[in-house]
């Protein structure tokens, strides 16, 4: 009889078995009863999910540690239930050379404390193959319109970009917006001026420019005018006009969609409330509603963590910085919201945690054999998003109050990373992308 290094006995797992599962060297050993086992939890039939990949967040770091750090940032993901974040390299400086990478995955190794994957900056003089080899996961955002701490590529620069993204097979991920002239100085205005169509447009353009045939990953879709030019783009590229890339393969597209378009609208905030300024903006509840109405075609869930200080807010609309933390209120806002709607639990999971893990190429967190051993353990009680229990350095929130499931326990490589509240033998590790040289 195999003793395991950890059992958590009781589980609910998401097809609504209930079981005990045993850990050992970082592995699922035995799903079933286990007897014997170094340390045990009981857990009472909570729900057992695989752990969330975010495959976009803003950790921040470096010169903007007064808004995050790898560790405050990664704590709060797995106070979330996420185990492996993707931070995106629109830092400052922006991620655009060797070294600057080499030493942004130092300044994680060091103080991260789940897994992490880093994108490589591109910008006019950006070096993308010595990035691709250095470790970068994907490239991107690209900036298909301008948002905080990133500037619009030209269409010259966003096609050449993606001829050498194809060539090294990568992955490019574009912030698509189209900006109008407007100084907006409300929630409204800010939306109108980063409209549906303009939205749209800009998919649209974005697959235009991408005559090689690179895989596209399109962040933040936030409507379903833009949503429909994605799912236009892929009947083009599959379908009986057979559109292939240059190397005869259809090209691959896919998208994310952040809680914070599927749960807030410009509605529920004060006219001037620049909280929820944001890029895409937040829409109108009818836009919301469209969203959820889709549910089954969107690819991926991904928070847009994007984390600014109170008082880098406290500003005229104008100039306060576009961005809302959300990693660690993803998962537990969603839960039960998916739940109240009807929605199985397995079709969250798959976008927060199976398809991200899919569209970058690594093995996703799961109950299968080759898949992480991270999981985290959900109790059935809701409960509300108090800012004060958030752990980011943002300190707040614009879901405070709404109902959420926030994990007791959760488990990084078999073994307990988080419980009640406090972390324990928590490290970084590093998911360097298909170009690292020491990658087979
Ligand atoms: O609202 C946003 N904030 N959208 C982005 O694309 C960037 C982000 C940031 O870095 O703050
Ligand atoms: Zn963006």
């Amino acid at each position: 009889m195999p003793v395991y290094d950890l059992a958590l006995c009781d589980v609910e797992f998401p097809d609504g078995r209930r079981a005990d599962i045993g850990f050992k060297s970082g592995r699922i050993v035995h799903i079933g009863a286990v007897e014997r086992s170094d340390e045990v939890v009981r857990c009472h039939g909570m729900l057992l999910l695989p752990a969330a990949t975010d495959m976009h967040v803003h950790m921040r770091g470096g010169s903007q540690v007064k808004k995050e750090d790898w560790q405050s940032g990664t704590r709060s993901a797995i106070a979330g239930g996420v185990t492996l974040v993707v931070d995106q390299p629109n830092t400052v400086p922006p991620l655009t050379t060797q070294l600057r990478l080499e030493n942004r995955v130092n300044e994680a190794i060091s103080e991260a404390c789940c897994g992490f994957a880093i994108n490589a900056g591109v910008t006019p003089g950006a070096d993308l193959i010595s990035l691709w080899s250095a470790g970068a996961m994907a490239f991107g955002e690209l900036f298909a319109g301008p948002s905080s701490y990133g500037e619009t590529l030209s269409s010259d620069e966003l096609s050449k970009a993606f001829q050498i993204i194809r060539n090294v097979n990568g992955l490019a991920t574009i912030h698509a917006e189209e900006v109008g002239t407007s100084q907006p100085d409300t929630l409204v205005a800010h939306n109108d001026n980063r409209g549906d169509q303009g939205e749209a447009a800009a998919v649209r353009k974005v697959c235009q420019l991408n005559s090689t045939g690179c895989h596209l990953h399109f962040c933040h879709l936030s409507t379903t005018a833009a949503i429909e030019a994605v799912l236009e783009q892929r009947r083009l590229s599959t379908g009986p006009e057979n559109k292939l890339n240059d190397s005869g393969g259809p090209c691959r597209t896919s998208f994310e969609v952040t809680p914070h378009h599927l749960l807030l609208s410009h509605q529920d905030f004060a006219p001037g409330d620049t909280s929820a300024k944001v890029n895409p903006p937040l829409r109108d509840k009818k836009n919301r509603q469209m969203l959820w109405n889709i549910w089954d075609l969107i690819d991926v869930i991904a928070s847009d963590h994007a984390p600014h200080t109170v008082d880098e807010k406290a500003v005229s609309f104008l100039d306060a910085p576009s961005g809302i933390p959300g990693v660690e209120t993803m998962v537990p806002l969603l839960l039960p919201e998916v739940q109240r709607r009807k929605h199985p639990v397995s079709s969250l999971i798959d976008k927060v945690s199976t398809r991200p893990c899919e569209v970058l190429g690594i093995p996703p967190a799961g109950f299968h054999p080759g898949e992480r051993a991270d999981f985290a353990l959900y109790p059935r009680t809701i409960t509300r998003v108090d800012p004060d229990e958030l752990h980011s350095r943002a300190g707040w929130t614009p879901f405070a109050g709404l109902p959420a499931i926030f994990p007791e326990l959760v488990v990084m490589e078999g073994g307990i990373i988080y419980r009640g509240g406090e972390f324990f033998n928590t490290v970084g590790r590093w998911f360097p992308g298909k170009g690292y040289p020491l990658v087979d």
